[in-house]
């Protein structure tokens, strides 16, 4: 029998990519997506659905998959007046990219299963990026990593079936990696384009994962620039220089100073 993945935002760059390679690999795929009709060579069935309440989670969980790879993600495309993000944007970004991950993981964990099921969330490594980057974005994407960390362990020791497991990719080329322009100046703008134009093609990074989610690690993630990790220091050692920092960055990288 064939082994069935439920992969959220099919319709994406990530997300039709991991469907081809899945495809490629001999799994049943159903791809999940809010629109009701979606063609292509990247999914078996498609599911629609509205990815927000637990009935929607129960509602992927009745197609008994062995893998789920929460990929659907949402980054602020539209930001209000000096930059300030918008209500409806962050409750949207927050849902997709927090709030039903959880969800569906904690509704999985309720599950009797007797085969083993590998829930994967997709993260992101610009977790602690400067503000300017699309602040909404990083906040969601963290909160997710900390669930799926703090959680993951919970729900495993409960019900030895079930592993909540998290890939953080970088940019990928596509619509997505280039949402957070919207906030910077030229200069902010020339980092981000050079990180955008040498990101690698949804198809490899597919198969990064699929690769990885073959193995036993619980996190993975694209090797991060020193940067980056400067960063992540700095949030977790000394809170208030991290916030001092991005006071200096929103000056620095922002097109509304
Ligand atoms: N691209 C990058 O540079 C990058 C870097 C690091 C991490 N990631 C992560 O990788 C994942 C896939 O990214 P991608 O580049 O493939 O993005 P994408 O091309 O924008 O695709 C994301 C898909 O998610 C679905 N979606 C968007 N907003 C949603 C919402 N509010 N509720 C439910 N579904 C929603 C959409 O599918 P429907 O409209 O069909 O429902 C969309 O096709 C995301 O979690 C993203 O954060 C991406």
């Amino acid at each position: 029998m064939k082994r069935i993945v439920v992969i959220t935002g099919i319709s994406g760059t990530l997300g039709s990519a991991l469907g081809r390679e899945y495809i490629r690999r001999g799994w049943h795929v159903i791809g999940v997506s809010r629109q009701s009709e979606l063609s292509g060579d990247y999914f078996n069935e498609l599911c629609t659905n509205a990815q927000q309440s637990a009935e929607d989670a129960q509602a992927l969980l009745k197609h008994n998959p062995d893998l789920i790879i929460i990929n659907a993600g949402q980054i602020e495309t539209e930001i209000g007046e000096m930059g300030v993000p918008l209500t409806s944007v962050t409750e949207s970004i927050t849902r997709v990219n927090y709030t039903f991950p959880a969800t569906l993981s904690l509704e999985a964990a309720q599950l009797e299963r007797n085969r083993p099921l590998d829930i994967i969330a997709i993260g992101s490594i610009a977790d602690g990026s400067p503000s300017c980057f699309g602040p909404v974005y990083h906040a969601s994407k963290i909160a997710l990593h900390y669930f799926i960390s703090g959680v993951g362990p919970i729900v495993h020791n409960a019900n030895r079936n079930i592993r909540l497991r998290l890939y953080r990719p970088g940019a990928i080329k596509g619509p997505l990696s280039w949402a957070p322009v919207n906030r910077l100046n030229e200069k902010g703008y020339k980092i981000r384009a050079k990180r955008c134009d040498a990101a690698p093609e949804g198809h490899v990074v597919a198969r990064t994962i699929a690769r990885w989610i073959d193995g036993n690690e619980w996190v993975g993630t694209y090797e991060e620039p020193f940067s980056f990790k400067i960063f992540k220091w700095l949030f977790a050692l000394a809170p208030n220089l991290f916030y001092k920092l991005q006071l200096l960055g929103w000056r620095k990288g922002s097109k509304f100073v």
